[in-house]
């Protein structure tokens, strides 16, 4: 099967030397990537900045921005039949890049920003994707609740989610403990470092895609 795979946070820029992101280490896709990788899947990475080494034998596309990883995967959606959304997008982007860095100046400073791209809640309706279609729900609170509205919203045949409100897992860290979302049931993964959590996903998103 053809996996892709998004992962680590996006940077939207405000002048040249500055700009948004977020606390995304890239871990949790990263280990996705490697594991449907051992599974003998062919794998395309779409990652924005990480400090990681990419898992040998997967395609690699680094981006910056969330607009350059909708563009990303867009353009590599053609054939594949397992997609993980896993990155950690901005949701909001600067509405002007300076073409200069910025000055200081003033006490106080207003930053207009905008919403980026959606990207998984562009994949059935905008690129026309029908394989199956895994996304990721980071919440600090009511976590089942957010993960099932959002795995109907945005048409996932699988939400993972957890609570990054808790320190000991999720960002930046190197274990992970999910409850795998589907739509007529739910499943928790016990704490595990984040390479044996990506197994499981991948063995459940695999198993997702029906056989012809
Ligand atoms: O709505 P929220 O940002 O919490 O959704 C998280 C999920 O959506 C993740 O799977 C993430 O990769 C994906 N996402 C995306 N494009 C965005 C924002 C989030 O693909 N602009």
């Amino acid at each position: 099967m053809k996996f892709l795979v998004t992962a680590g946070p996006t940077r939207e820029p405000l002048d040249p030397v500055r700009y948004l992101t977020n606390r995304s280490s890239g871990r949790m896709g990263y280990a996705l990537a490697g594991a449907a990788r051992h599974e003998g899947h062919e794998v395309i990475l779409i990652s924005g900045p990480t400090v990681l080494d990419v898992p040998p034998g997967v395609d690699f596309i680094p981006v910056e921005t969330a607009q350059q990883m909708y563009e990303a995967v867009r353009d590599m959606l053609p054939g594949v039949d397992v997609a993980v959304l896993c990155a950690a997008v901005a949701d909001y982007r600067p509405v002007v890049c300076a073409e200069q860095k910025m000055k200081k100046g003033a006490e106080r400073m207003v930053l207009e920003l905008e919403k980026t791209p959606d990207i998984l809640g562009s994949m059935r309706d905008v690129f026309g994707f029908r394989g199956v279609l895994v996304g990721f729900a980071a919440e600090t609170q009511n976590v089942l609740a957010y993960a099932r509205e959002k795995l109907q919203r945005k048409q996932c045949d699988m939400v993972v989610a957890n609570d990054v409100s808790r320190s000991d897992i999720g960002f930046d860290s190197r274990e992970n403990e999910v409850l795998l979302v589907f739509p007529n049931r739910e499943e928790a993964l016990p704490k595990d470092t984040k390479e044996h959590i990506a197994l499981h996903i991948v063995e459940h998103a695999a198993n997702l895609l029906p056989r012809v």
